[in-house]
């Protein structure tokens, strides 16, 4: 059986942000959350080394098939407790940091093969480009190695359980595992790397590392609109964005005339190339009747989810006199958001200066944006 060890319990000090490395966010996912994606097809036993204090997080980030436990005051010791949780029965041990996030299953795999294949010690590598200097302590260089005799060396790390264990039992110190084995004399085998399994050091290195990602998402955006004429029905209230305007004139429709949902519901369609709301949601279909704007955005998000989308934000502003619409805005942004499972919403409202069906007071009408990113 194959075990893997992610170092995971840095602080990111070069990285700057205020929580750690490996809950940074890059795109759909925290670091942490890549790097397992990284191993997860190679491995049997998983083992996370968090920092201090987030051992909680990081847990609900991976899940419980994985064991996280918490790291040391340096990489190599947090590697030490890591293999102290690995399974007595495992053969070999991968060691990847949660900051190479976007190394491949490929690249995982490929270290695996060269185990089986007879090696003990196998890290991945990729050629140097740039010339490197020996320099001493004032900064003058002592050497100049030969570039093409150096490699870059990048994570997943892989290991006989056994050497990894023997090479760590001295408590060494190196910035890599591979360095700890060579010092017990072993043969490590260096294969190809790959330029994707960069390691996120500042946040310039984020932006490399999304550009790898960035074929992955495609963002599609749309646009809605929606009026209705106020009601001569005086029982009708009025449901506005998601909520019941008590004191106001209700709007006549086949459903509940909420103008806001109804043009974010054409918005979301609309950006899903699914058509709109009169093709969705037939006035026909007595199933409709009463709608609230509340059911046809939840339907309206099933169908989105449903054609492989995830929605980025939605934005609606209202056009009309009445009702003043900034002191429940608030309230107005989180019974949307709720219809959309906590979708990112926001809300405007205009008049139009007197001008129009919506400036005379006859009615109310809204525009809507959505952009949707695949899921
Ligand atoms: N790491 C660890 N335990 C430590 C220090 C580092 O598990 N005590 C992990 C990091 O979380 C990272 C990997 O080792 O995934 C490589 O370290 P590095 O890129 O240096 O990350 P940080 O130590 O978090 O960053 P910095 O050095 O900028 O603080
Ligand atoms: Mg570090």
């Amino acid at each position: 059986m194959i075990a893997a060890i992610i170092a995971a319990a840095g602080s990111g000090e070069r990285f700057g942000a205020s929580i750690p490395k490996a809950l940074i966010q890059l795109g759909d996912r925290t670091l942490i959350e890549h790097a397992v994606s990284s191993i997860s097809s190679v491995a049997d036993q998983i083992i996370v080394t968090a920092p201090s204090g987030y051992e909680k997080e990081i847990q609900i980030l991976v899940g419980d098939g994985i064991t996280v436990v918490t790291g040391g005051a340096t990489r190599s010791e947090s590697v030490r407790i890591g293999l102290s949780k690995v399974s007595a029965g495992a053969e070999y041990v991968l060691i990847h940091d949660a900051a190479r996030a976007l190394a491949s299953p490929d690249l995982a795999k490929r270290v695996v093969a060269a185990l089986k294949n007879g090696d003990v010690a196998v890290i991945p590598g990729l050629a140097q480009t740039d010339t490197v200097k020996i320099v001493d302590d004032s900064g003058i260089v002592s050497s100049t190695p030969d570039r093409a005799t150096m490699r870059r060396v990048q994570t997943p790390q892989g290991f006989t359980h056994e050497l990894i264990s023997q090479a760590h039992a001295q408590s060494g110190e190196a910035t890599d595992d591979a360095a700890l084995v060579e010092s017990l004399g072993k043969p490590v085998r260096v294969i190809d790397g790959e330029e994707r399994a960069i390691k996120i050091t500042t946040p310039a290195d984020l932006s490399i590392a999304l550009s790898y990602l960035g074929s992955a998402s495609e963002f599609r955006s749309g646009v809605g609109v929606d009026a209705h004429a106020f009601t001569a029905d005086k029982n009708r209230k009025l449901s506005l964005a998601g909520l019941i305007w008590e004191d106001e004139i209700g709007l006549d429709g086949h459903s509940d005339g909420d103008v806001a949902s109804h043009a974010i519901c054409d918005a979301l369609l609309s950006a899903a190339d699914l058509g709109d709301l009169g093709s969705n949601f037939g006035v026909a279909e007595a199933k409709y009747e009463g709608a609230t704007g509340a059911q046809m955005l939840s339907e309206s998000l099933t169908k989105v989810k449903n054609a492989g989308f995830k929605i980025e934000n939605v934005s609606v502003q209202i056009v009309g006199n009445r009702p003043k619409i900034a002191p429940r805005r608030a309230e107005a942004i989180s019974a949307l958001s709720k219809a959309l499972s906590g979708a990112k919403v926001s809300v405007s409202a205009t008049s139009t200066d007197g001008l129009g069906f919506t400036g005379e007071g006859k009615g109310l009408s809204a525009i809507a944006t959505a952009l949707l990113v695949s899921a």
